[in-house]
């Protein structure tokens, strides 16, 4: 896994924004996998920007997401649907046709995820894959387990997923305890992983990700074994490295 460590957070932001623009710019109709989050903010302010200044072009581009809570309401503002078109969607040429998020509304939960699969196999896979991690190593949605899942599947939240993401709801008990996510095969299927990683709280799990041991207990760690990816860091968060 290559690594650029960046001086801090809105550093990591634009050379994150830089790698995307270039894919972009390369291959204009490109699948792009994308993650929510607090830490691809900063990225997605840097693309709506380039957007308006230089006319980065999302016209073509397709997107798939890697996980939404279920369910949700699209409306509910902390959806991921919501999120999206918050702080990325609505501020980029993008057609809505061309976006993709598993439906947190969708009845059936195991239909909504094998469509969700097909429609991604369908067109390849994605070109890029934008990813955050969690606290605990989560990727997308697949928590630490004795076991990871291929497919995209609905799971559930473990205590310390819910209490990590209870700052964006107004109280820990609204925090879904469920959701549909990508699995490690939709994942891998980037031709490149862009990871990003902000903050003191997340060097302890970086640790571990870096280390000798592939484990499904820190599913980051399973990405020593995807051919591309890169990792860009802040220096708070590659401390330990
Ligand atoms: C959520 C998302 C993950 C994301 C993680 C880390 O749980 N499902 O895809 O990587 O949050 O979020 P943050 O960037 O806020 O630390």
């Amino acid at each position: 896994m290559k690594r650029i460590v960046c001086k801090n957070y809105d550093e990591l932001s634009r050379v994150a924004a830089t790698y995307v623009a270039r894919q972009i710019w390369e291959k204009p109709d490109t699948v792009l996998g994308l993650a929510t989050g607090g830490t691809p903010i900063g990225l997605y302010a840097n693309l709506a920007e380039m957007h308006r200044q230089n006319d980065l072009d999302f016209s073509k581009v397709v997107t798939f997401n890697l996980d939404e809570y279920y369910p949700i309401p699209k409306e509910n503002r902390q959806s991921y649907d919501f999120f999206m078109w918050d702080n990325l969607f609505s501020h980029i040429n993008i057609s809505k046709e061309n976006v993709h998020i598993p439906d947190g509304t969708a009845p059936d939960a195991e239909l909504e995820c094998a469509a969700y699969d097909k429609m991604l196999a369908d067109i390849g896979g994605t070109d890029l894959q934008v990813l955050g991690i969690g606290v605990n190593g989560h990727i997308g949605f697949n928590e630490p387990a004795d076991y990871l899942e291929f497919s995209t599947h609905k799971t559930s939240l473990t205590e310390s997923t819910i209490a990590a993401n209870a700052r964006f709801f107004a109280t820990p008990d609204e925090v879904p305890r469920h959701a549909l996510t990508m699995g490690l095969g939709a994942i891998f299927s980037a031709k490149t992983i862009l990871m990003l990683i902000s903050g003191e709280n997340k060097a302890s799990v970086v640790k571990e990700m870096f280390s000798d041991r592939i484990t499904p207990q820190n599913p980051a760690s399973m990405l020593q074994l995807h051919p591309n990816v890169v990792v860009i860091l802040d220096q708070a968060a590659a401390k330990l490295l």
